[in-house]
């Protein structure tokens, strides 16, 4: 049986796993608490989802920290989610190093602090080489902004002569360029149903999976749901 389920399941455990983490305003104002306490609360789901994903020999697990749009909540909020970025990712560094996880940021990080940039940096760097799950935050990303970037990184290259080919272009996203594989399964929570200008070239043949849960709600078992899920779907690339 098994074997004549991977026969025609090529996809039981998804490589890649991305998750929109949305509804952490929503679970605080469900609560009467501010909306930075739902993001508190938000990064428990991501110790809880870190943890599974690794468990399960997931190879990377991507998450939507923070958009480019995000940029434009107030100041307050913005400022809260950066020192919160900051607070963890140092707080956990040793936590990776632990469990062999190697932690990526990509995003248009010219527009974050000084900081948080040096913090990246470190952690980076200090788990570059570890070969466990790869843990990748999407910090001030777009989809359109990386695929500028990838153009423009081509036509660098090119000299400006001659046309962009799909292959180098691809090659130039930020994911492509740190050696990450598109997503196969790419969870949102909350209810809403948009891609909100998230991996939109590397998400072309992802699988989709959306919840009502809050993100701040969404652990073990909703992520286990999750993956039951998406092993029982057939993906053929659209092919027959
Ligand atoms: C979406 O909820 C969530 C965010 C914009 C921020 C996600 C960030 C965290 C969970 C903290 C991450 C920290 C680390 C270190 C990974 P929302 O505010 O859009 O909720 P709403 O739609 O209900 O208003």
């Amino acid at each position: 049986l098994c074997n004549l389920m991977s026969a025609t399941n090529n996809n039981l455990l998804p490589q890649h796993v991305s998750i929109i983490m949305d509804g952490n305003g929503r679970w605080a104002k469900q609560r009467g608490k501010e909306r930075t306490e739902g993001h508190i609360e938000g990064v428990e789901s991501v110790r809880a989802c870190t943890e599974y994903a690794a468990e399960r020999g997931i190879k990377y697990l991507s998450l939507f920290a923070f958009s480019e749009e995000n940029w434009g909540r107030p100041q307050e909020e913005v400022e809260a989610l950066m020192s919160l970025m900051v607070k963890c990712i140092s707080a956990e560094t040793p936590t990776f190093t632990k469990n062999n996880i190697r932690f990526v940021v990509l995003g248009n990080l010219e527009r974050l602090s000084e900081g948080l940039r040096t913090e990246i940096a470190d952690c980076m760097a200090l788990t570059a080489g570890n070969t466990g799950l790869t843990l990748i935050l999407f910090l001030s990303y777009s989809g359109k902004w990386d695929i500028v970037q990838a153009a423009n990184r081509v036509l660098a290259s090119n000299g400006g002569e001659g046309e962009i080919t799909m292959e180098q272009l691809e090659a130039a996203l930020c994911t492509r360029a740190a050696a990450i594989p598109d997503p196969d399964l790419l969870i949102r929570t909350s209810g809403e149903m948009r891609i909100s200008n998230y991996m939109l070239w590397q998400s072309a043949y992802t699988e989709y999976y959306f919840t009502d849960i809050l993100w701040p709600d969404f652990r073990k078992n909703e992520f286990k749901a999750a993956l039951e899920d998406y092993a029982k779907r057939e993906r053929r690339y659209g092919k027959v």
